[in-house]
C-alpha cells in the first residue's frame, strides 16, 4: 500500500510537472483530487488494512495529498499567469497605429465677427439679447417712428407675410421690445441677427444681412459716449487705431443721426473711406412709445452691417461669398479661433 501511495504521488508529480495548459490541469484534478479520483480511492482502501495501521496510513496519504496540492496549485497559478500575459499581449494597444481623421470645422467669418464684437460689448458691461426674424410692422417700423406711409419704408421694402407681420427690415426692432421688456430702467444690450430686404443681389448687396444692434439708454447718456463707444469697439475689432468718419445723416428713429466710415487700405495701396454703420441719438418718440420719459432719458443706439466688417477684416470682395457655403472660402478662417 505504501508504495502504491508513493507511485501513486510520483505519478501525479510527474503529471502537474509536464501539464502545460490549464486543460491539462483540469484533467488531472479530476483524475486525482476529485471525490472520485486516486486519492480520494486511496483513502477508501484503508479499510483493507488492519486497523492499527490505518490511522498512520490515513495520516500519510493527507500529507502526500497536501504536498501534491501545493504543487497543483502553484502549477495552476503558472499556468494562468502565463495565459493572461498571452491574452494582455494579444489586447495591446498599438499607441503608434495611425488614428481616425476627424474633419474639423471652422467658424463662419460672419460669426467671427458677432463673436469677437460680443465679447468686447460684454465686458463692457453690455447684455446679447435675441429678437424674432418673423416681426410685427408695429415692431420693426411703428415703434421706430417709421408711420404708415412714412418714406422711409419704401428704402426697406420688404417680404410681408400679411399687411402686420413681415421679416424683420433691420434689428431696431429688438430696441422696442427691450425697452418694453425693461419697463424704464436703464440699459444696455446689443443684438445680432439677420435681417431681410428687397434687393437686388449683387456683389455688395444681399437680400438677406446681418446687422448687430446696440442701444444704450440711461440718464446723461451723450453723443460723446456714442462716439467714444464705437471709437473703441472699432479698435478693438481691427485690432489697432482705426480712423473713423462721422457723417451726419437721417434714420427716423434717432436724432441727430450719423453714418460712420472707416479709412480701409485697397489691395492697390490706395485708401479710401468705407461705410460700416448707421447710428444716432434715440429719437424723443422711440423712447417715449418704449415707456421711458425723454425729459429724464437719453440714450444712443447704433446698426453695425455685418458682412461689411468682415469684408473690410478678410479683405473679401464679393457678398456672396459668405452665402455659398464653399469650403475652399470657410477654411480659410480656421487659425482665427
Ligand atoms: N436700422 C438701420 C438700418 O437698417 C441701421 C441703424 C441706424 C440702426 C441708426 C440704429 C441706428 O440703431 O441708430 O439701416
Amino acid at each position: 500500500m505504501k508504495l502504491q501511495l508513493e507511485n501513486l504521488k510520483q505519478t501525479i508529480i510527474n503529471a502537474i510537472n509536464e501539464a502545460n495548459s490549464l486543460e491539462n490541469l483540469e484533467n488531472i484534478h479530476n483524475e486525482y483530487f476529485s471525490k472520485r479520483g486516486a486519492l480520494s480511492q486511496m483513502m477508501a482502501n484503508l479499510r483493507n488494512l488492519e486497523p492499527a495501521e490505518r490511522p498512520a496510513f490515513g495520516k500519510l496519504v493527507n500529507t502526500v495529498k497536501d504536498e501534491v496540492r501545493l504543487l497543483f496549485n502553484n502549477k495552476k497559478e503558472e499556468l494562468e499567469t502565463i495565459k493572461l500575459n498571452e491574452k494582455l499581449l494579444l489586447e495591446k494597444v498599438d499607441i503608434e497605429l495611425a488614428g481616425d481623421k476627424f474633419l474639423q470645422g471652422s467658424i463662419h467669418p460672419l460669426n467671427l465677427i458677432i463673436e469677437d464684437t460680443s465679447s468686447y460689448f460684454i465686458s463692457n458691461g453690455y447684455e446679447v439679447v435675441t429678437g424674432p426674424e418673423i416681426e410685427l410692422d408695429l415692431y420693426n417700423f411703428e415703434m421706430m417712428n417709421i408711420a404708415k406711409g412714412h418714406p422711409a419704408r419704401e428704402m426697406q421694402d420688404s417680404f410681408y407675410f400679411d399687411p402686420k407681420t413681415l421679416l424683420r427690415t433691420h434689428t431696431s426692432p429688438v430696441q422696442a421690445r427691450t425697452m418694453l421688456k425693461k419697463e424704464g430702467k436703464p440699459l444696455k444690450i446689443i443684438c445680432p441677427g439677420k435681417v431681410y430686404r428687397r434687393d437686388e443681389d449683387d456683389s455688395t448687396h444681399s437680400h438677406q444681412f446681418m446687422q448687430i444692434e446696440g442701444l444704450v439708454i440711461d440718464k446723461n447718456v451723450s453723443f460723446a459716449n456714442l462716439k467714444e463707444t464705437l471709437q473703441s469697439y472699432l479698435d478693438f475689432l481691427f485690432k489697432g487705431k482705426v480712423e473713423m468718419r462721422l457723417r451726419p445723416s437721417y434714420f427716423p428713429f434717432t436724432e441727430p443721426s450719423i453714418e460712420v466710415d472707416v479709412l480701409f487700405t485697397k489691395k492697390d495701396g490706395t485708401t479710401t473711406f468705407i461705410e460700416i454703420l448707421g447710428a444716432g441719438m434715440v429719437h424723443p418718440n422711440v423712447l417715449k412709445m418704449g415707456g421711458y420719459d425723454p425729459e429724464v432719458y437719453t440714450g444712443f443706439a447704433f446698426g453695425i452691417g455685418v458682412e461689411r466688417l468682415a469684408m473690410l477684416r478678410y479683405q473679401i470682395e464679393e457678398i456672396r461669398n459668405f452665402y455659398n457655403n464653399d469650403l475652399r472660402f470657410l477654411k480659410q478662417f480656421k487659425e482665427e479661433f
